[in-house]
């Protein structure tokens, strides 16, 4: 099968950092499904995990953690899926990823394709959809009911970016919250208004003030979505009293837990691959949040995130549209598909 992959971690401008190669086609074990590819998106995680570093991979590495694709065949002890369904997926940390035709993934990871979107605009989703759900909904345990919500509002820092774009949709449109939103240029600003924010600020000048120039004085709920260093400081100020911080971003710096004292305040991580890799009991509730993920757009209630399509898929674009990420403005999703012959 055609696959895009690494085996030494070089600078990524070389031409030889991710390459273009043929591997053999895996066969699933008892919970795989074996997918066809239809098509994958791109994340800072793949940025993040290609970069150099001294070490040598025994068998090409194959990056990749966004997919829709149909299943072509199940393993023994496959229940939920069969041959010719749709699925989308993240997959998992260690295991070859979706810039490849053919993909092994758990079938407690993956849920059917929202019928509402071809695959394209599906692999926009996952891991951003299971990133902002799991945020939401699982750890600052915003209730998902609106009515529960009322005069209830979150401030979502860098919203405009993969993760913000469902982040944005699942809190104003699913749970009923108001959204301030944070994005820096006319383009990040006008999307974050589609997606249903109230109010946008930012967040490349002083939050706090521009939320109390805007007449709100807190926020019941914070969400960091960049540099968790940069803008913990400002969630602090920002948060209401018996508030919740949320952040997805690593502090590379000790946090000033103390600073939540005074609120009681509380602040919680989401790593979105921590269910699959300590408790893979857990992982079917993977596959459950994309399910509910895949029922709120088929509802009309979200839509798809993909901005960009670049076809055909191989190294050379690849390497460009993941150059193009690293800038840190992309607006959504890129989604790639299409190997070329
Ligand atoms: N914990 C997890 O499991 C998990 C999962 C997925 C992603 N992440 C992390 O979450 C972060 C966001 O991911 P993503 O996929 O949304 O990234 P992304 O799509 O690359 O985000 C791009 C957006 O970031 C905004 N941005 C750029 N610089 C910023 C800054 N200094 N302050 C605030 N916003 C800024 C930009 O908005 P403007 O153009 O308006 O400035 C842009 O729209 C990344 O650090 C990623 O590694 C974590």
């Amino acid at each position: 099968m055609k696959a895009i992959a690494l085996q030494r971690y070089l600078p990524p401008e070389l031409p030889e950092s991710l390459f273009d190669t043929d591997l053999p086609m895996p066969s699933p074990g008892p919970h795989d499904i074996l997918v066809r590819v239809e098509a994958t998106a791109i994340n800072p995680l793949d940025n993040r995990v290609r970069r150099p570093k001294d070490k040598v991979e025994e068998q090409p590495r194959v990056l990749g953690w966004d997919a829709s694709g149909v299943v072509l065949s199940a393993g023994a002890a496959v229940t939920r899926f069969r041959p010719g369904d749709s699925v989308y997926y993240a997959g998992e940390l260690g295991r070859q990823g979706s810039f490849a035709e053919f993909q092994l993934v758990d079938e407690r990871l993956a849920a059917r394709k929202p019928e509402s979107l071809n695959h394209a605009e599906a692999a926009a989703l996952p891991l951003t959809a299971l990133t902002a759900w799991s945020a939401l909904f699982a750890r600052m345990k915003v209730p998902r009911d609106p009515a529960a919500n009322a005069g209830k509002r979150i401030l979502i820092i860098g919203a405009a970016g993969g993760v913000g774009s469902m982040a944005v949709q699942f809190a104003a449109r699913v749970a009923g919250l108001e959204v301030i939103a944070t994005a820096s240029r006319p383009a990040s600003a006008d999307w974050v208004l589609a997606l249903g924010a109230s109010h946008v600020i930012d967040h490349r000048k002083d939050i706090p003030a521009q939320m109390a120039q805007a007449g709100f004085r807190y926020a019941d709920y914070v969400l960091i979505l960049s540099d968790t260093d940069t803008y913990y400081p400002a969630a602090v100020q920002a948060v209401a009293p018996e508030g919740t911080i949320g952040t997805v971003v690593e502090a590379t710096k000790p946090i000033d837990w103390a600073a939540l004292w005074d609120k009681s305040a509380t602040l919680v991580w989401e790593m979105v691959f921590t269910r699959n890799e300590y408790t893979p009991e857990r992982s079917h509730l993977i596959g459950e949040m994309l399910a509910e993920v895949a029922a709120q757009v088929d509802a009309g209630l979200v839509r798809s995130t993909m901005t960009e399509h670049v076809t055909p898929l191989n190294a050379g674009t690849l390497r460009a549209a993941l150059q193009r990420m690293a800038e840190g403005r992309s607006i959504g999703k890129t989604v790639l598909s299409g190997f070329a012959p």
